[in-house]
């Protein structure tokens, strides 16, 4: 397929994006660009606009990112993403600082700022089958290379050598021989904490994010806590499905589990409770993402926990004991204690039980 066609069958949100651009000079760049070219679909686009991006936002009804000194916007149309910016160019005061932002006067320009070659390619929207290419993009990504612009690329920015480790871990690419020396030498000790640990999140967020700690630590970027890599890979299996799924916090987990050493959770791998009971009320002292740590630092007693014990409800509750004549109060909270207890361990069964256990152990709280 041409890439106009590949364009248009990936992101048919374009159309309405050519509509209102005219004969604008307006560029599908970057990510997108990359992943149309490696055959991969994706639901964000970004477009830049030579001039300025403001005209072309408004039209698309989009609405401006406020803290921008050069016009960007986000909007979605047919559900994808689409960011637009206003051409520029950057240059760096001092490494990992942020850099000074200037309008560009041509794609090529804007596109000499960007990290790798794969990242700096460019399609005019009036012009779809033209691929813009000037750093050799096209032919790096068919060789599965990772090639840097120009030597100070991570001097400038230090993030873009974990930018680096991502790509290299989720497209399986190779770094070119200059990009790999360049590399060995960044330091991200120059760049400040919320970016360093930004960079680390999307790391982690990667589909092959321990290939992509290995590779960073490999390139001394960084140094994982003891055993880290290898418990990052079981805590990327553990929590993939099942049990001990945890969707929703699986970048902020696999980037715990890569650079911090064990904490409290400790107790939990030296625990052997004796009972259900026990187990319960020692592991409910932890939230989830300590309860993953210590299942794969070797607390496999806790499998039970989250596939039966954590659940187990008493079929009566406060309500009973107080209609039984209980005070309320912490009594309540004991007699309810001691019935779970026992059900846990299978001592007792249903709910007459429960709640001749609950109010005989509520009134001696209360008694005594
Ligand atoms: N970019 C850059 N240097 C950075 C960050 C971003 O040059 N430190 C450029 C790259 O051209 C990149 C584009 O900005 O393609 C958009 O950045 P981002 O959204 O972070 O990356 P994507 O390439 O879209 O990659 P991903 O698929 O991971 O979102």
């Amino acid at each position: 397929m041409e890439l106009k066609e590949k364009l248009v069958a990936v992101h048919p949100e374009l159309d309405a994006v050519r509509a209102a651009a005219g004969e604008g000079p307006v560029y599908v760049v970057g990510g997108a660009v990359r992943d149309l070219l490696l055959g991969r679909g994706r639901a964000d686009l970004d477009l830049v606009v030579v001039g300025n991006a403001s005209e072309l936002a408004a039209k698309l009804g989009a609405e401006p990112v406020e803290h921008e000194r050069f016009a960007t916007a986000k909007v979605t149309i047919g559900g994808h993403e689409i960011d637009l910016a206003t051409a520029r160019t950057e240059a760096y005061a001092e490494p990992g600082a942020l850099p000074e932002v200037e309008p560009a006067g041509s794609i090529e320009a804007d596109l000499g700022r960007r990290d790798f070659t794969i990242n700096a390619m460019a399609i005019p929207m009036g012009e779809p089958s033209k691929l813009i290419d000037p750093h050799g993009g096209r032919a790096d990504l068919d060789a599965g290379v990772l090639r840097v612009l120009h030597p100070a690329s991570f001097i400038d920015d230090p993030t873009r050598a974990l930018r680096a480790a991502r790509y290299a871990a989720r497209f399986g690419f190779e770094l070119e021989g200059e990009t790999a020396e360049l590399l060995r030498a960044a330091d991200l000790d120059t760049v400040s904490e919320d970016r360093r640990e930004a960079g680390l999140l999307r790391l982690a967020g990667e589909e092959e994010a321990v290939r992509g700690f290995a590779l960073a630590a490999e390139w001394g970027l960084i140094e994982p806590a003891p055993d880290g890599l290898e418990l990052t890979a079981r805590t990327a299996e553990l929590i993939a499905d099942g049990p001990w799924s945890l969707a929703e916090d699986r970048a902020r987990m696999l980037r715990t589990m890569a650079m911090q050493p064990v904490g409290r959770e400790s107790e939990l791998v030296d625990a052997r409770p004796a009972s259900p009971s026990e187990a319960v009320e020692l592991a409910r002292r932890f939230d989830p993402p300590a309860l993953v740590s210590a299942r794969v630092r070797g607390a496999y007693w806790l499998d039970e926990y989250v596939r039966e014990w954590r659940d187990v409800k008493l079929e009566i509750d406060g309500d009973d004991l107080v209609a039984a004549g209980v005070p309320q109060g912490p009594a309540v909270g004991a007699g309810l204690a001691e019935a779970l207890r026992r059900k846990l361990d299978g001592e007792i069964d249903g709910r007459e039980q429960e709640l001749e256990i609950a109010l005989a152990a509520a009134r001696a709280e209360a008694g005594g």
